[in-house]
């Protein structure tokens, strides 16, 4: 694995300025953060920078105002709910750069915590402007990274301080570094990879990618209809991309190519409305009328994935197989996910989730705290699930 400074690497910060990226893009409904799933990640770093003595500094993007100062995208909004998730008061700046931020230095002490501005308030923020990169490495004697989720972007506050000052692989980033190395960087083998989800055109990149490195690869969600409408099969009124069928029969070759097995469903859960429990029934794909759409992998299919699973060492995982937020489809990935919840427990498989729905719908299933590692990623996740190097994580390798 490339290898990075961690906070093992630190000397004695008592007293050092820590600019610390975190990723605070939390979910909020009417002034409530919703899920602070992305608070918790950074305890660690923050608690142990906090413990050594470091005057620990936030920084962090929440929306996107696109370097416009815009009151509802205000990190102040979050101070308080950050504070209790951490348990300690956390005090609030309303710069990320600049003298307002070292003036706030200069009464802080060993062990205080403040939350930055936005820095996508700054328009030099997403243009990774070295200027303003400079102003904000002026506040801090060293650079911390624990925002994997974030590391995609080549922004001021994710790539270019980490050239500017001493930097660091935070212990969430290094988390999520270590678990993604273990799941396709050098995994054990078999590898499965479960990908679902709407769109096949969302996920092209991430295909082409899986198929050169899994041996499974198993597609779901309303991708696997764009798939089967590839091999001649009529799914009826399912969501599809019948445009990308030639592509989908392109990675369906290279898999071939690659020996990788591709799975797709064999039976279906159809329905003729998209609606809560409407009445459905369980259909072979060739069987598939023109007024029903797919909603769900079906059973015989399931059980077969399960066996699939059950011979592999690595899972990764993205993307529900069904429509799962509505029941009863969500009932292919709750049981997959349960599947691989146990084989994880019984210490035979090595699982890793991440991306957009997915952690919703792994803990929907009740099983996100026994796969291996959930990644808080989205964007990110996919990057890397796409094979490509993310500027955050690439600034952080040693020279
Ligand atoms: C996310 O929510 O996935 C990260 O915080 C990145 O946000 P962005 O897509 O606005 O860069």
């Amino acid at each position: 694995m490339a290898s990075f400074h961690t906070l093992d690497d630190l000397g004695d910060v008592e007293g050092k300025r820590a600019l610390v990226r975190v990723d605070l893009n939390v979910p909020m409904n009417d002034l409530e953060v919703t899920d602070d799933t992305r608070f918790r990640a950074t305890l660690e770093t923050v608690n142990e920078l906090s413990g050594r003595g470091a005057i620990v500094l936030l920084l962090a993007h929440f929306g996107r105002p696109k370097g416009i100062q815009s009151p509802d995208m205000s990190l102040s909004l979050v101070t308080r709910q950050y504070g209790e998730t951490l348990g300690r008061p956390v005090r609030f700046v309303d710069e990320s750069a600049g003298p307002a931020v070292a003036e706030a230095i200069a009464t802080m002490g060993p062990g205080d915590i403040a939350i930055l501005e936005n820095t996508r308030f700054y328009a030099g923020e997403e243009k990774n402007d070295p200027e303003l990169a400079r102003v904000m490495a002026e506040n801090g004697d060293f650079y911390v990274n624990d925002a994997f989720s974030a590391a995609h972007r080549a922004h001021a506050s994710t790539e270019g301080l980490a050239h500017l000052l001493p930097s660091y692989a935070g212990r969430a980033m290094e988390k999520e570094l270590k678990a993604l190395e273990a799941a396709l960087g050098n995994p054990e083998r078999p590898v499965a990879a479960v990908v679902g989800g709407a769109k096949v055109s969302s996920k092209l990149e991430v295909l082409r990618h899986l198929v050169t490195k899994v041996d499974h690869l198993i597609i779901g969600g309303g991708m696997a209809n764009t798939f089967l409408a590839a091999r001649g099969i009529d799914v009826g009124k399912s969501l599809c991309e019948h445009d990308l069928a030639s592509t989908a029969l392109e990675i369906l070759e290279a898999a071939d190519k690659a020996n990788c097995i591709v799975h797709l469903p064999y039976d279906v859960v159809v329905a003729r409305e998209f609606a809560p429990n409407p009445p459905t029934r369980i259909a072979n794909v060739h069987e598939v009328e023109p007024d029903e759409m797919i909603l769900d992998v079906g059973p015989a299919a399931v059980e077969a994935l399960a066996d699939a699973i059950k011979t592999c060492r690595t899972l990764v995982w993205n993307g529900p197989l069904g429509a799962f937020e509505t029941p009863p489809f969500d009932k292919a990935t709750v049981d997959l996910a349960q599947t691989a919840a146990a084989l994880t427990q019984s210490g035979s498989l090595v699982s890793v989730a991440g991306g957009g729905d997915t952690v919703a719908a792994l803990n929907h299933a009740g099983v996100a705290d026994r796969f291996t590692f959930v990644s808080t990623a989205g964007g990110a996740f996919l990057e890397w699930m796409e094979g490509k190097e993310l500027p955050g994580v690439k600034a952080l390798l040693r020279a």
